[in-house]
C-alpha cells in the first residue's frame, strides 16, 4: 500500500540544536541496530519507519555492520526509503558509521582512512543515496593516528559523501583530541554517540563536560539498556524479546533476579509519575540540556508511540531524582 506521511508529523516532536551547529535533531531518534536485518520481516520494518516518521522522528541511525547479516539494515532502510520516503530525503537525517568488523582482510575494520572511506562508499550504495547526513568513526582505533581517522571524516565531508562528522564510543580525552583536530581541519565535530542509560552512567564522569566545552552534541545509544529499562523483563524473558533471540546482543544471563528487583523499584517510581519505566528512563536522560537526542531501538510500532509520548512529561522533582539515584547505586 502506498504511504503518505501524516500531515501533523511536526506538531508534537521537540527538536534540539546539536551542540553549536545549525542542525536540529528530534529529541527521540530511531536506530536500526536490531530489528531491521534480513532476519526480520520487511512489513514490520516498514511499519516502524513509517510510524516513526509520522511522529516527527526525522533521524534514523545506521552503521555498516547492522543486521544480521552485516549490511542488511542499510539495505532494508534503502528499500523503505525508495518505496515510502523517496520524496522526503530533505526531511531526513540519515547517519552511518564504520569502525567495527565488516569485511575480510586488513581494511574491513577499525579506523584507517582506507577502511572508513571504502566503508562509506559501500554504505551509500546499500542505502541508495548520494550522501549521509552524519558519518561516524564508530570507535577509536588504538593503532591508527587520531589525525588519520579524523582526516578520513574530513575527507568524506569534503567529497560531499557526508554533511557532518561524528564520533562514537570515544573516551573524554579522545573526544577532546578529535574535536581539536577536526576543528583545525575545518570540519567541526557535530556529535558524539556514547552508551548511556540509568544502568550505565559513565558519560557523567567527564565526557559531557568535554562535549559542552567543545560545542558538540550528544546522542546516547541504548538508552533503555537494550530493553531492560522497560516492563519487558519484569516477569521472565518473553519469547519475542531481544534477550530470547539467538542473534541479539542482549544475553539471557544479563537478566538476573537482582537486576529485575532494581527494575521493579524503578518501575514503582515511574508508575507514581504516571509513566512506564521506558518513558521515565528516556525522560531521565533528556533532563540534561547537554543531551541532543536519545537514540532508541524498537521492535514494535507501539514501543515507538509509547517512547515518543515521553515528551508529554519530562520534569523530575528533586525527591524523585534522589530516590532514583539511591536505587541505581545499589549493588
Ligand atoms: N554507536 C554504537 O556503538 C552503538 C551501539 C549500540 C547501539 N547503537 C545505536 O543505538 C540504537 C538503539 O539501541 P538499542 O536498540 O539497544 O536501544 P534501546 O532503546 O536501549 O533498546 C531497544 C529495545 O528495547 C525494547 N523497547 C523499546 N521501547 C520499549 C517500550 N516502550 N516498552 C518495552 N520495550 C521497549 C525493545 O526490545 P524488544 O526487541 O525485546 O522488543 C527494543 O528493541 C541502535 O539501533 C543503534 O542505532 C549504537
Amino acid at each position: 500500500m502506498s504511504y503518505l506521511p501524516a500531515e501533523n508529523r511536526y506538531d508534537k516532536m521537540k527538536y534540539h540544536r546539536c551542540g553549536k551547529s545549525g542542525l536540529l535533531l528530534p529529541a527521540i531518534s530511531l536506530g536500526l541496530w536490531h530489528n531491521f536485518g534480513e532476519v526480520d520481516t520487511m512489513e514490520n520494518c516498514r511499519a516502524l519507519i513509517r510510524r516513526a516518521f509520522d511522529l516527527g522522528i526525522t533521524h534514523f541511525d545506521l552503521a555498516n555492520n547492522y543486521g544480521p547479516p552485516p549490511g542488511s539494515a542499510e539495505l532494508t532502510f534503502g528499500r523503505i526509503l525508495k518505496t515510502d520516503l523517496a520524496g522526503y530525503r530533505d526531511e531526513l537525517i540519515i547517519s552511518s558509521k564504520a569502525g567495527y568488523p565488516m569485511w575480510n582482510g586488513p581494511y574491513g575494520d577499525w579506523g584507517s582512512k582506507k577502511s572508513l572511506i571504502a566503508s562509506l562508499d559501500q554504505s551509500l550504495k546499500r542505502i541508495g543515496i548520494d550522501y549521509v547526513d552524519i558519518f561516524y568513526s564508530h570507535r577509536p582505533d588504538p593503532d591508527t593516528p587520531l589525525e588519520e581517522t579524523m582526516g578520513a571524516l574530513d575527507l568524506a565531508v569534503r567529497q560531499g559523501k557526508a554533511l557532518y562528522a561524528g564520533i562514537s564510543n570515544y573516551a573524554p580525552e579522545q573526544a577532546g583530541g578529535a574535536a581539536v583536530i577536526l576543528k583545525q581541519l575545518g570540519t567541526p565535530c557535530l556529535i558524539h554517540q556514547p552508551k548511556y542509560s540509568m544502568l550505565n552512567r559513565w558519560i557523567e564522569d567527564g565526557l559531557l563536560d568535554v562535549l559542552e566545552d567543545e560545542g558538540i552534541g550528544c546522542i546516547p545509544f541504548t538508552p533503555l539498556a537494550q530493553g531492560l529499562l522497560t516492563d519487558r523483563y519484569m516477569n521472565g524473558i518473553p519469547e519475542d524479546s531481544r534477550a530470547a533471540k539467538s542473534w541479539g546482543f542482549l544475553k539471557r544471563d544479563t537478566v538476573t533476579d537482582k537486576l529485575v528487583e532494581k527494575l521493579r523499584s524503578l518501575n514503582m517510581i515511574a508508575g507514581k509519575r504516571g509513566q512506564t519505566l521506558a518513558q521515565m528512563a528516556l525522560a531521565w536522560i533528556l533532563k540534561d540540556p547537554r543531551i541532543t537526542s536519545v537514540l532508541i531501538g524498537a521492535s514494535r510500532v507501539e514501543q515507538i508511540e509509547q517512547n515518543v509520548a515521553t515528551l508529554d512529561y519530562l520534569e523530575f522533582s528533586d525527591d524523585e531524582l534522589a530516590r532514583i539515584d539511591k536505587i541505581l547505586a545499589q549493588d
